[in-house]
């Protein structure tokens, strides 16, 4: 495990967040089966953790700025740091009372991300990782799956939603081309969630578009640092403007690149 200063204001940001959204999930199931539905509650429960997220941090770390998925930008005094938060990814799981979801949050450097925490609090998962210091899983070392068969593998993507209707049809014919060639796809609904299974080897790839950076920010860090390889869909570094992404290890990163530029 990683015993830095800056591990633990993370880590324990995340639990605190984390404790608040495991209190409010309980709540969600109750609310499923009224008129109403859970909506404006799970809305709630997510602004909370952001609040809990950017009051510990700020103490802990002073004039650092912020990029959250509710609250946007803030700018810090110390322009050198950027946290980036997403205080609830899997926002619909959370929702329908699904458990795949979690508190996602890194730190930006001097335009590099350094540190990045996953923590799924309906399941106690903790996934961590600095920069040259490797990635952990409660407590264990994180490596990529050695898989190097498309046709052997486990592939995590995202599924653009009713809402995302200006990606279906791409993401259609990206589908029908991996459906011919990966052992196995899954969309489990949180991209931190995704890419925290690709740095554990228990996902061997994932890609996705129309993606947002708070979405991706920590979980590219856990994927590096357990040696993966993660790009925009161009092979590029531009996961953040493109808004998309590919990762796995080196040869599946490469085969899951090649299948999805020639759909
Ligand atoms: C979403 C999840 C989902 C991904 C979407 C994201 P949210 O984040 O990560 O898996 O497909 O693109 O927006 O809304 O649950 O925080
Ligand atoms: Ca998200």
């Amino acid at each position: 495990m990683i015993r830095s200063a800056l591990m633990n204001v993370m880590t324990a940001a995340a639990i605190k967040a984390g404790r608040g959204l495991k209190r409010d999930y309980g709540e969600v199931e109750n609310l499923q089966v009224s008129v109403k539905g859970p909506g404006d509650f799970v809305t709630a429960a997510d602004q909370r953790a952001e609040k809990t997220l950017f009051e510990e941090l700020s103490r802990a770390r002073p004039g650092y700025g912020f990029l959250m998925e509710e609250g946007g930008v803030v700018e810090g005094s110390d322009k050198s740091h950027v946290w980036h938060i997403d205080p609830l990814d899997g926002t619909s799981n959370f929702l329908h009372g699904i458990p795949i979801f979690a508190v996602s949050l890194a730190l930006e450097r001097d335009g590099q991300i350094v540190a990045g925490v996953v923590y799924n609090p309906a399941t106690d998962d903790m996934y961590v990782a600095e920069k040259g210091q490797g990635a952990f899983h409660n407590n264990r070392r994180m490596r990529v799956a050695a898989r190097r068969t498309l046709a052997e593998s486990m592939v995590a993507c995202g599924i653009p939603p009713l809402a995302g209707i200006a990606h279906h049809a791409r993401f259609q014919t990206e589908l029908a081309a991996a459906m011919a060639k990966i052992g196995n796809i899954r969309r489990l609904g949180a991209a931190a969630i995704d890419l925290a299974m690709v740095a554990s080897g228990r996902c061997d790839g994932y890609w996705e578009r129309g993606i947002k950076p708070w979405d991706i920010a920590a979980g590219i860090i856990l994927v590096r640092e357990a040696g993966g390889f993660v790009t925009d869909l161009s092979g590029g570094s531009d996961m953040m403007t493109k808004s998309e992404i590919c990762t796995g290890n080196e040869t599946i990163h490469r085969l899951l690149l090649d299948l999805l530029r020639k759909a």
